[in-house]
This record gives C-alpha cells, sequence and structure tokens, in this order.
C-alpha cells in the first residue's frame, strides 16, 4: 500500500521504518528535513512537501506533535485539495474534541478519518507491541486492522472517533500520577538516608508497585534523561488536554493539577525536549 507518513519524530520514525520492513510503499513528510534525509537509504521516500506524498499515497498516518501541528501540516489549503477519497488515520495524542474537529475538516475536504492513538514507546514499536486504540466505524475497523497490526498483535476498536482519543489521555494522566508520586517518595528515602534498595524490595513485594518505577529508577539515582523515549513538553501537553476534557466533564482534577506544576517548573529548568522523569528535579531538586 502506498502509504504517506507525515510527522518522523521520535515514534513517527521508527513507526515508518516498521511499515517499509512490512512491505508498504512509504512515503516521509516532516518539518525538519535534514532529521529524515536518510532515510531515503532505506527505500523511503522522503518528500519535500506534505502535499507530493499525500498525493501519492492511499492513506494518510499522522504521528505529529499535537493540533496545532497537524493543522498546519495536513490542513493547509494545498494540502485539503489532495485529501479527496484518502484515509487519514491519526495516530499521535490529541484532544477527542480536536480530533473531532480534525475529522469534519478531513470529511468536508472528501477524505475518510479514523483515529488511532497508541500506548508504548519507541522499544515498543521496534518490538510490534504498541497498544493500538482505534476511533472510529466497526467498518473502518476491520479495514484498517492489518495494518494496525504492523504496529501492535491486538488493535482493539474503542468506539467512536474521540472516544480512542479520551482513553489515551485517561492512560497518560497515570504516566504523569505515576512519576509525580515515585520521584516524591524517592526524594523522602533518599533525603532520609534510608537505602533505596530496601524502599524498592517493599515496594515491589506490594500492591503498591507498578513497573514504570523500576523502569525510570535508574534515571531518577543518576539524573540522566537524554535520549528521551517521551519528552516532558509532550507530557505536559497531555496533562494539559487531560485537565480540560476532565474539567469540562465536571471531574476535579486537584490531583493532576499538583502534577501540572511540576511539569511547568520542569520545563522552566530547561528540561523540555529530555525524559519526562526529568520531574525529579523539581520535586527533589539536585545540590
Ligand atoms: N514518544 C512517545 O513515547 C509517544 C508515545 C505515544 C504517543 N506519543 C504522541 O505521538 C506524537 C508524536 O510524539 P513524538 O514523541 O514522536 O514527538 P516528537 O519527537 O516531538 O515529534 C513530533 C513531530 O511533529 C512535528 N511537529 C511539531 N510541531 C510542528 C509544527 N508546528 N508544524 C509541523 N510539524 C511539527 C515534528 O517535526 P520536527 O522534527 O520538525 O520538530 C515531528 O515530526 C505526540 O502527540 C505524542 O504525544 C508519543
Amino acid at each position: 500500500m502506498n502509504i504517506a507518513f507525515l510527522g518522523a519524530g521520535l515514534m513517527g520514525r521508527p513507526m515508518a521504518e516498521r511499515l517499509k520492513a512490512a512491505g508498504h510503499a512509504i512515503a516521509v513528510f516532516n518539518r525538519t528535513r535534514d532529521k529524515v534525509a536518510d532515510l531515503a537509504k532505506a527505500g523511503i521516500t522522503v518528500a519535500e512537501r506534505p502535499e507530493e506524498a499525500v498525493r501519492a499515497a492511499f492513506c494518510v498516518i499522522l504521528m505529529l506533535a499535537d493540533a496545532k501541528a497537524i493543522r498546519t501540516v495536513l490542513l493547509s489549503s494545498t494540502v485539503r485539495q489532495e485529501l479527496k477519497g484518502r484515509t487519514v488515520i491519526q495516530m499521535g495524542t490529541v484532544g477527542p474534541r480536536e480530533s473531532q474537529a480534525i475529522q469534519r475538516d478531513v470529511q468536508a475536504a472528501g477524505g475518510d478519518y479514523l483515529e488511532a492513538p497508541v500506548l508504548g514507546s519507541i522499544a515498543e514499536v521496534q518490538a510490534g507491541k504498541l497498544l493500538v486504540m482505534v476511533g472510529g466505524t466497526p467498518e473502518q475497523f476491520t479495514n484498517w486492522a492489518d495494518l494496525f497490526r504492523c504496529f501492535g498483535p491486538e488493535p482493539r476498536l474503542i468506539g467512536q472517533v474521540g472516544q480512542a482519543a479520551a482513553l489515551k489521555l485517561a492512560l497518560n494522566q497515570l504516566i504523569a500520577a505515576e512519576i509525580a508520586a515515585f520521584s516524591l517518595s524517592l526524594g523522602l528515602v533518599q533525603r532520609e538516608g534510608i537505602p533505596v534498595d530496601t524502599f524498592m524490595a517493599i515496594l515491589k513485594q506490594s500492591a503498591l508497585f507498578a513497573p514504570a518505577f523500576e523502569k525510570k529508577l535508574p534515571r531518577l539515582l543518576t539524573r540522566d534523561y537524554a535520549n528521551p523515549n517521551f519528552s516532558t513538553k509532550h507530557l505536559l501537553k497531555d496533562v494539559e488536554l487531560f485537565l480540560k476534557e476532565a474539567g469540562a466533564l465536571g471531574l476535579c482534577t486537584s490531583s493532576l493539577e499538583g502534577a501540572h506544576t511540576l511539569l511547568t517548573k520542569t520545563i522552566e529548568r530547561g528540561l523540555a525536549d529530555i525524559d519526562y522523569s526529568a520531574l525529579y528535579e523539581a520535586v527533589n531538586p539536585g545540590p
């Protein structure tokens, strides 16, 4: 299948490579072209402009940062003209209302639209183990299930457009909550002079343990947040999307507002583009 892949950042790049390895013909567009120039060696077409990639494609996959980037790259007047008869699959993390608004614009341009946000990061892309959550009709899900299986073995139809986006936010709220809570406990353990091994051994034996704690612990202990899988700025974006959505639905979001403050402080320290576990620097500043 000819696929246009728009947005080849941390996630988009390995996803495009995976589709190529599965035998699809891929044309990638990335705002910063230098970052993807080497993909040509792997037989992936690197387009100068998004409309070039879209024109040659049967389907368009989006793995862009946010709704603003989608509006810039996909919904310019030039690219809109190319959407007729094509299917747009939105796989980044955007809000449910944003996804529905993009759907309306794609449909108005004569295209078809579904959302398929994912849980999992670069390692899960490379292993084909992403959790793919689809928002669309049962018919769309059936038509595109094989494509989604390139990314993860068990794609799931969650509901209509907007519902998979909302579920993705519900899951990412947990990423923020877990790193904020774990950072605070670890900070206290360290400042009280309690061995971290003892803390972890007891935590692991308890019902409180979450695998993310163990995964992020080496970064927190060494304060090394380089080579991110998922950046602080995108976690802040997702927390803000969650706060907006949950607030509108009448939920009390006080617990997440604490994580929001911490992420904002982390970014003020110049740590926007590194691993989100850098939030530890806001909780327990180093010497
Ligand atoms: N990383 C993860 O573990 C993960 C997991 C699941 C979902 N997600 C979600 O997937 C999406 C992509 O994540 P990522 O980690 O791959 O992010 P990333 O590395 O920051 O890549 C973002 C992509 O969007 C492009 N972009 C950003 N702003 C733009 C604008 N104004 N106009 C045009 N292009 C723009 C970037 O182009 P440039 O290269 O030119 O900056 C890049 O292609 C996000 O919504 C994120 O929340 C991420």
